[in-house]
């Protein structure tokens, strides 16, 4: 029934076992020092039937960090903690690709001993909200910051910072990286008409604006090799502030330079799962028509939908995101057509907490349908 779905694909000279993969999923769990911790190496383990998972959004920095208790990857006992991740995964047979971020405006003070998160321009994400430390650790949800605009100087600092975390991702282990250009956060925020006004050359034209998102995903090339990084787009996205009067220029102009570099994946986010307008197939076969390389659509996918845009051939593979929160065994499931586990909003962010993210079951003996 979803024969696409359950087939196996190539992706950055890598054979994966099907095309239902793991979207990145921030769930606000890592350790005290923002580390992976063994619990979420079991949370990742126990979806490796996942054809590919992608990680949460590991920062690059403290000053990159958007939300308290996410995963970083900039300290050794950070790098410590994800190969702790990795090895879970490639122990239970599964593979596994490292998103890298910057939260950019998306962030408070709080979350950097007192200074300012940085972006593009020195424009606050209106209505936005992130999390910092509470009372007691627990989290605590409060307004976004107005940033401060980044100098040369401090791209250059981004763009280090930027390598070494790539290079410490690679010595955990990543089988690929992802360049985390959608959301809203920093390199999104770089993309955008309405979060980038800078005059240098990194604001302005197409080519400006897209200049640092490419020089990132070239320094991940340089260290993991060619053929290895992936990236996420999320054309027309309109939370978390943005309102890009550009994205479908930019968007095809990024598929333009991605086509020579031969990317692991172009992922892709829609937006309709945060009630942006939904991809038509023929924007979908616009994509596909322009990009020469591997594409993965994310975004509110049933099953059903995911078959129809893999027959199409409009993508390669889809990623499920909260339907993996709540089934672990999702890809079980999807084989038997059902049942599927209800997602429990409340535990979604719950720092240290295994109710909501460990103890979703698997389907039992009496639900498991003859093959
Ligand atoms: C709890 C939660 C956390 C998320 N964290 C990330 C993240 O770290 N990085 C990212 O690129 N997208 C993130 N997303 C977006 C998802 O990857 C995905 O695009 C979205 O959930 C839509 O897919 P779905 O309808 O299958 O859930 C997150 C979404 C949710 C619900």
């Amino acid at each position: 029934m979803f024969e696409k779905l359950l087939s196996p694909i190539e992706i950055g000279g890598i054979k994966l076992p099907n095309r239902i993969f793991m979207a990145p999923l921030t769930r606000n769990r890592a350790g005290d020092q923002d580390e992976a911790t063994d619990m979420n190496a079991a949370y990742y383990a126990q979806r490796t039937t996942a054809g590919l998972i992608v990680t949460e959004s590991m920062q690059i920095s403290n000053r990159a960090q958007g939300y308290a208790y996410t995963p970083g990857i900039y300290t050794d006992i950070q790098e410590a903690g994800w190969k702790k991740v990795v090895d879970a995964v490639h122990a239970a047979g599964g593979h596994i690709s490292g998103q890298i971020y910057h939260a950019g405006r998306i962030s408070h003070s709080a979350l950097h001993g007192g200074l300012p998160p940085q972006a593009p321009s020195a424009l606050i994400a209106e209505n936005t909200k992130c999390f910092i430390r509470g009372e007691n650790g627990n989290l605590s949800f409060v307004p976004v910051e107005t940033p401060e605009a980044v100098s040369l100087d401090d791209i250059k600092v981004i763009l280090e910072d930027f390598r070494k975390a790539a290079q410490r991702a690679v010595r955990a282990g990543f089988d690929l990286l992802e360049v985390h250009a959608a959301n809203g956060y920093l390199l999104h925020q770089f993309l955008a008409t309405n979060t980038n006004i800078r005059t240098d050359q990194y604001g302005g034209s197409l080519e400006n604006r897209a200049r640092l998102i490419l020089e990132v995903f070239d320094i991940f090339t340089s260290v993991i090799g060619e053929g290895k990084t992936g990236i996420r787009i999320s054309p027309n996205f309109n939370i978390n502030g943005m309102a890009d009067q550009e994205w479908e220029a930019m968007t095809f102009y990024l598929i333009e330079q991605l086509n020579r570099r031969n990317p692991a994946y172009l992922h892709i986010a829609e937006p309709s799962w945060v009630g942006g307008e939904p991809f038509t197939d023929g924007f979908r076969a616009k994509i596909r028509n322009a990009f020469k390389g591997r594409i993965i659509l994310a975004g509110s996918y049933t099953p059903e939908l995911g078959e129809h845009v893999l027959q199409a051939g409009y993508a390669d593979a889809i990623a499920y995101g909260r339907s993996f929160i709540a089934n672990p065994d999702l890809v079980a499931r999807i084989r038997q057509n059902g049942p599927y586990n209800e997602l429990d909003k409340k535990t979604i962010y719950r720092r240290g907490m295994e109710h909501g993210y460990l103890d979703y079951p698997v389907l039992t003996e009496a639900q498991k349908k003859p093959v």
